[in-house]
């Protein structure tokens, strides 16, 4: 029988030059310019799905990106994992600060991928990670190897809220009927140390306006006698965070879920460097809540990041202005049991609370989502630690994440089923930044991996 090795070896430059085209496609949600990429981009996903072998495939409007949706029904009795991804991407500013376009993927080696990594928008986040899901069927499906029925859920929203796919999901429940679901939409802590994703950050982003008087005055007749919009909203921010780096909403912490010191001891047994650490982000030293690791910091507790500020002049030279507003976007990573709404109410009743009389703020919600975790006695963790166990022949760490894919609570609420977020990104890949990339043994390793897991999930589920 056809191996996934093998197949891999004889098919290994297609498969990259057919990621390499879908990455060359700029499918930027967050910017309207770029509508038409997106359709196209949900077109040449429709043609992988049903060139990978699915029987039906079906573009599904939305009122925003459409949802590529396709499937392989080979025997209802067999149980149905359900793949999702996004072919979205960011957007790619600053351009001056890649070292290729964006958009005209290159092969290039780094340190930690001496073997090439692609480097493009979407490489790791999600184009290159989605597309490994797509292959490993074509495998699966090619070699009549395929233990499981499938459904693929593509969508074109992802960094953008998933606003629409929310509501198709609530609608499509029997459609979307699955044992499981699989992602790859996540990292692993090194290529020789495989993770698995057990747990996301929920998600709150608010936008701030603070406006002091009706128009921009000038700074020496004005200066001293009124609310400067900047200079309040940037003490209103600096007071969110006591001297310990505690946020100091009330109520912030209320439903925060604890970690026992056994859970604690077990995550600090991860491999992690904080020399490496501060050398690859050139900074002296780390920065946070007192009392947790830096791998705590960023995973389990919840945090508040101003993610943009602006306000006044910020032209060429000195003009000498108050002005009459000022804005910031501020994130509010979340931990299981907050809830996003909740936290967001709590964030707001805080911040109006503290402005002073001469200002008036307004605090605009954007989107949100839950955290979640992934229990790891189930068959879905187990198929997948043995698959990992097969390809790299370690047993992967289970390891919390900080970063959010709110439609995963969203899938455990509406369909019932749980994740398995098999992510095979590096957190030094760049996802969000200039110079994105995806390392070949990433997408090849992904590719080798993912038809055990379906292997292992539908044996353990006899
Ligand atoms: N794939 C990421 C999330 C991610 C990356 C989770 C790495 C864990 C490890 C996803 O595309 C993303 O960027 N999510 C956004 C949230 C969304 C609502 C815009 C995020 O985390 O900022
Ligand atoms: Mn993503
Ligand atoms: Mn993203």
């Amino acid at each position: 029988m056809e191996t996934i090795q093998n197949y891999i070896q004889q098919h290994k430059d297609r498969f990259l030059n057919e990621l390499l085209e879908l990455l060359k496609i700029p499918s930027i949600s967050a910017d309207s310019a770029y509508k038409n990429d997106v359709l196209k981009t949900a077109e040449v996903v429709k043609k992988s799905l049903e060139s990978a072998g699915c029987d039906s495939v079906e573009i599904c409007k939305t009122d925003g990106n459409p949802i590529v949706y396709g499937e392989i029904i080979i025997n209802p009795d067999l149980p149905t994992v359900l793949v999702y991804g996004h072919y979205d991407v960011q957007p790619a500013d600053p351009l001056e600060l890649w070292t290729s376009p964006p958009f005209e993927p290159v092969i290039k080696k780094t340190d930690l991928h001496p073997e090439g990594a692609i480097f493009a928008r979407g490489a790791c986040d999600d184009k290159g990670q989605m597309y490994m899901h797509v292959k490993a069927l074509e495998f699966m499906a090619k070699t009549k190897q395929l233990p499981c029925n499938v459904k693929f859920m593509i969508e074109g929203e992802e960094e953008v809220g998933s606003v629409n796919l929310s509501k198709f999901v609530k609608a499509n429940k029997e459609k979307l009927k699955n044992d499981v679901i699989l992602i790859s939409d996540t990292g692993m802590i090194s290529n020789d140390v495989p993770s698995i994703t057990t747990g996301l950050r929920g998600l709150s982003y608010v936008e701030i306006e603070v406006t002091g008087p009706n128009r921009d005055l000038h700074s020496g007749l004005y200066g001293g006698s009124i609310a400067n919009p900047i200079n309040v909203l940037t003490k209103m921010i600096a007071s969110l965070h006591d001297e310990n780096n505690h946020i100091t909403i009330p109520g912030f912490y209320d439903k925060v879920e604890n970690l026992s010191a056994e859970e604690r001891a077990e995550m600090a047994k991860a491999p992690f460097s904080l020399e490496k650490y501060k050398k690859a982000l050139q900074i002296e030293d780390v920065y946070g809540e007192n009392g947790y690791s830096t791998n705590e910091r960023n995973s389990i507790r919840p945090t508040l990041d101003v993610n943009g500020i602006w306000g006044g002049y910020i032209g060429e030279g000195a003009k000498t202005v108050i002005a009459s507003k000022a804005f910031a976007k501020i994130s509010m990573r979340l931990v299981p049991h907050q809830d996003w709404e909740e936290i967001t109410e709590l964030f707001t009743k805080h911040f109006e609370s503290i402005a002073p009389k001469g200002v008036t703020v307004k605090v605009k919600p954007h989107h949100g989502g839950q955290g979640y975790v992934t229990p790891i006695d189930n068959i879905g963790y187990k198929a997948a630690s043995k698959a990992y166990q097969e390809t790299f022949g370690k047993m992967p760490i289970p390891q919390r994440s900080g970063g959010s894919i709110p439609i995963v609570a969203l899938f455990e609420q509406e369909l019932k089923s749980k994740t398995i977020l098999m992510g095979f990104g590096l957190d030094s890949d760049a996802i969000h930044s200039p110079n994105e990339h995806f390392g070949l043994f990433n997408f090849y390793k992904g590719i080798e991996t993912i038809p055990y897991f379906y292997k292992y999930f539908a044996e353990l589920s006899k």
